[in-house]
């Protein structure tokens, strides 16, 4: 119970106490709207803490936010494409293309880059770097906490996310399923096995004997949850 109170005594840390701190750190990642933000409201009793939007792409940065004077929990920008419109993830992938093959033959790139397209790459790229970054060398990281819609399972974007993760990171990852109260109970059971297979089969570092499942609406699997967290911090 004291512990549980430690995570609700939480507040967002300043830069140079993120710099400077020692304590043991969770990491929440996840595409964009899978209900990252809520779940750590949920989690810590306070439904103020990290601002949640029903528009994907609402948390921009690295958000620390210190429990008591166990842990930290890093509330981490959304990756995937979930805001972007159609259009504009074809016109990525054409950019990506051209990009490609003009660096090949050396030019034709400018005249054929579409600038909003350009800003749309800079942004994830910018993303992706911060994640990668902060994955790759935090040594306080603990924990990687992997939030999967249970409605959607592993999407593309989950599992290249996943195989950067592997390529740069060695830590271990816990898959928590999201937003459970939107799925029946038998849905809710395929779910689990398929990704709980496909984890098996190619992601090494996963934490493959439980998959979490939780919905931040009713509470459900929240307990297990923080238990699970504080356990990774103890270890
Ligand atoms: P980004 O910051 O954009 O990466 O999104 P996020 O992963 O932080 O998602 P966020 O917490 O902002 O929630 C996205 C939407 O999902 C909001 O409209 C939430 O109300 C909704 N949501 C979150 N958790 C649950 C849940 O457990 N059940 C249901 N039904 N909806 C949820
Ligand atoms: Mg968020």
């Amino acid at each position: 119970a004291v512990e549980i109170q430690n995570l609700r005594d939480r507040k967002r840390a300043k830069e140079h106490e993120i710099k400077d701190s020692t304590l043991p750190e969770i990491a929440i990642v996840g595409r964009s709207n899978v209900g990252k933000s809520t779940m750590l409201n949920t989690l810590t009793e306070s439904p103020n803490t990290a601002r949640v939007s029903s528009k994907p792409g609402l948390t921009r940065q690295l958000n620390f936010y210190r429990c008591g004077d166990k842990f930290a929990v890093v509330d981490m920008p959304g990756y995937g494409f979930a805001f972007a419109k159609e259009e504009d993830k074809v016109a990525w992938k054409e950019l990506v293309c051209s990009a490609f093959c003009s660096s090949i033959s050396q030019f034709g790139f400018w005249d054929r880059v579409n600038k909003k397209s350009l800003l749309i790459i800079i942004f994830f790229a910018h993303r992706l770097v911060q994640i990668e970054d902060y994955l790759g060398t935090r040594k306080s990281l603990r924990r990687i906490y992997v939030m999967i819609d249970a409605r959607h399972g592993l999407k593309v974007a989950d599992k290249e996310f996943l195989t950067m993760m592997g390529a740069t990171c060695s830590k271990k990852f816990q898959v928590v399923l999201t937003k459970c109260d939107l799925v029946s109970p038998p849905d809710l059971a395929r779910t689990y096995m398929v990704v709980q297979e496909e984890l098996k089969k190619s992601f090494k570092n996963a934490m493959t004997d439980r998959i979490l499942m939780v919905s931040s609406y009713t509470g459900a699997g929240m307990n297990t949850l923080r238990k699970d967290m504080l356990s990774a911090c103890k270890q």
